[in-house]
């Protein structure tokens, strides 16, 4: 189950924890953690989320699942003691017992599972009902500008390359998150884009960790010769900072962030067996059908 692209904890730090680690106590504000709660962190990486809580609510049990063995080592070791576990999982099929939680929380993660709604469905089923169910994703189309860059130039150069360019992931567009909530009858749902900047100290700072075979585009780098690497390096050096000379360089990044209260168990039931599928919604609204 583990993928290459997600397998080496330092190295996912340098190249996308260390954002994620900015970005996670926004998010934990906005999912509405209090001190006290039992928390779920679905997709825990190298625990981003995890330390956020533990910084905000240190009195809060927290459980991190992620499909990753090495993340959930390099997880559990900055977390020792009894109030924060990681474990190996899969979000479609959580070891977990229904209603454990109060809050459940999944960062960057949901448009890498093949079958979201299944993982939706278990995130609700661990929550309590009155608990709270938030995922964040980033908006590559668009605000997220250190990935947005990298792949405007890596097509500019290879255009076959537009099918590999992570804004064609799911969940990324605006309201997609929000759809696929509302779809599973979550309540009181809210909606809204989360930034915060990305500041690099130099250009190196930007593109070395494109370099250690981390997500997409680390994954994509690791294909190229050297010769095509280095043409990509140039490309991004001339269009983050032109002709001149080495400095830091602030990009930004938005992520969609989404909430909702569970509801009871009847309501979620009847959601699973009448609902049409946020694709299907989505392929609807493309071709101008009805989605039912
Ligand atoms: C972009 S990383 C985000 C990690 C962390 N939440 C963060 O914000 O830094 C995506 C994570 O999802 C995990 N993942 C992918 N598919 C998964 C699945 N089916 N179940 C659990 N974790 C999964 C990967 O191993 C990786 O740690």
């Amino acid at each position: 189950m583990q993928s290459p692209m997600f397998s080496a904890g330092d190295a996912y730090e340098r190249f996308m924890g260390r954002w994620s680690r900015t970005f996670a106590p926004l998010f934990v504000r906005f999912a509405r953690v209090r001190n006290g709660d039992a928390v779920l962190d679905v997709g825990s990486g190298t625990g981003a989320v995890t330390a956020a809580v533990a910084a905000v609510a240190p009195s809060s049990r927290i459980v991190g699942i992620d499909s990753a063995a090495p993340y959930v080592a390099f997880a559990q070791a900055r977390h020792p003691g009894d109030m924060v576990r990681f474990e190996v999982g899969d979000a479609q099929q959580l070891r977990l017992a229904d209603a454990s939680f109060d809050r459940t929380l999944s960062l960057l993660i949901l448009n890498f599972i093949p079958d979201r709604e299944k993982a939706l469905n278990e995130m609700m089923r661990v929550t309590r009902p009155g608990g709270t169910v938030a995922a964040a994703v980033w908006d590559y189309g668009q605000g997220m500008e250190m990935l947005r860059v990298f792949w405007d130039e890596a097509i500019a150069i290879s255009p076959d390359m537009n099918a590999r360019d992570e804004r064609h992931m799911p969940l990324c567009r605006s309201g997609e998150l929000e759809a696929l909530w509302r779809e599973h009858r979550l309540q009181d749902v809210s909606y809204e884009a989360l930034t915060i900047e990305t500041g690099f100290s130099s250009f190196d700072d930007y593109w070395s960790p494109f370099l250690e075979n981390q997500g997409p585009a680390g994954a994509y780098v690791a294909t190229l010769p050297a010769r095509d690497r280095e043409q990509l390096r140039l490309r991004l050096r001339q269009r983050l900072l032109g002709d001149g000379p080495d400095r830091p360089i602030a990009l930004g990044a938005r992520a969609w962030a989404v909430r909702g209260v569970v509801p009871s168990r009847a309501l979620r039931d009847e959601a699973i067996d009448n609902g049409p599928s946020v694709s299907a919604q989505i392929e609807a609204r493309k071709s101008g059908r009805p989605s039912i």
